[in-house]
């Protein structure tokens, strides 16, 4: 396993991290594309084996059930695991329920501690951007979090570039933590973060958490123009398959599916690898149902495309950029 810098932090994160979206029973949140929970601690326990040091969760994930899971599995190895967790969405009553407001942050942030049963969470994201809350307020409040020693390093998830901007610029002015990573979505089928976001992470230095690195299981070499297996993610989630099941995404799965022969490996271990060869990229979060997913998840690692399977990959996922990228592009990468 490699570990590469947090942003600009002296942390180390593993290369590969796990998510436990799907963990903690979460029949309605996952509408049942979940693990049992006998399963996730196995896929935990392997995670950790093949050197696996940084678990992502969120206070919604199966209403609190992934952090309660995750939380019971980790005692005893608090040490060798770094939690990262998140907050924003509604997760209370009422209309301060949610939000980045210094309210919600506070109140998940102590309700996050006693589901996970810890005293410091490592890594606190806010879940996605707030307009309707001052970002110095947002700020202010991570700032006093990591100032108490309840958090180690904040983050966001889900922000647009100026917002993201805007925050950097508020912490800075004022002295205070600032966001070290930004957690987005990224992959062969869903790459318009890097119109803003990735250009953004490399010009302030922000640690890249990478999440859907297989958009939802679509690029795992399952899935083609003809067979849509049963109990899936996407076969539960139809209107996510109506909206991926495009030609563009079916051309993207032939070419990994060309590359995965020719290297003698899985379509998702070179979709993964593919993300691995981006210097942007400090970790991708994995998601995996199941030990086998996980196992072919990290065949990545032994995965090393050449400069012709990288452009092969990238021409066929080429996104129109819009200007003015497509109009900076024609002179220099923007
Ligand atoms: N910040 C955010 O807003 C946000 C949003 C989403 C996720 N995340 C984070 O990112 C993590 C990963 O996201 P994700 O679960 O969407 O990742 P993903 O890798 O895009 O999708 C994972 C799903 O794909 C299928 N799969 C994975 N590996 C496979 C393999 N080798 N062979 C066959 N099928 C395979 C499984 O679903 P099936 O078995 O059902 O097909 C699995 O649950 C989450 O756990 C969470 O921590 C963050």
């Amino acid at each position: 396993m490699e570990y590469r810098p947090l942003g600009r932090t002296g942390l180390r994160v593993s290369v590969l991290s796990i998510g436990a979206m799907t963990f903690g029973d979460g029949g309605v949140f996952m509408k049942g594309a979940t693990s049992s929970n006998d399963e996730a601690r196995r896929v935990f326990d392997a995670s950790i084996d093949a050197g696996v040091n940084l678990v992502d969760t969120a206070d919604i994930y199966s209403n609190g059930g992934s952090e309660v899971l995750t939380g019971e599995w980790i005692r005893g190895k608090r040490d060798t695991v770094l939690l990262a967790t998140k907050c924003r969405f509604p997760s209370g009553p009422g209309p301060n329920g949610g939000g980045a407001t210094r309210h919600h942050i506070v109140r998940s942030c102590e309700a996050s501690l006693k589901r996970l049963g810890t005293d410091v969470i490592d890594l606190y994201q806010i879940h996605m951007q707030d307009g309707a809350t001052p970002i110095e307020e947002t700020m202010r409040a991570l700032d006093d979090l990591v100032t108490s020693g309840k958090v180690r390093y904040v983050g966001c998830s889900n922000y647009t570039g100026y917002r993201l901007t805007e925050a950097l610029w508020a912490s800075d002015k004022r002295n205070q933590v600032r966001f070290e990573s930004v957690q987005l979505q990224w992959s062969l089928a869903m790459r318009d973060c890097e119109r803003e976001m990735i250009p953004a992470s490399r010009a302030f230095g922000l640690g890249v958490l990478v999440w859907s690195p297989l958009a939802s299981g679509l690029l795992s070499g399952k899935y083609d123009r003809t067979t849509t297996p049963t109990g899936t993610r996407l076969a539960i989630w139809g209107d996510t398959w109506k909206r991926v099941a495009t030609e563009r995404n079916f051309v993207i799965i032939d070419t990994l599916r060309a590359i995965a022969a020719e290297r003698g490996t899985t379509v998702a271990a070179v979709a993964i690898a593919w993300l691995l060869a981006r210097p942007e990229t400090t970790s991708i979060i994995l998601g995996a149902r199941t030990v086998e997913q996980l196992d072919g998840n990290l065949a990545a690692l032994s995965v090393t495309l050449s400069p012709e399977d990288r452009k092969r990959l990238d021409d066929v996922s080429a996104l129109d950029w819009g200007y003015p990228y497509s109009m900076i592009g024609r002179s220099q990468p923007w």
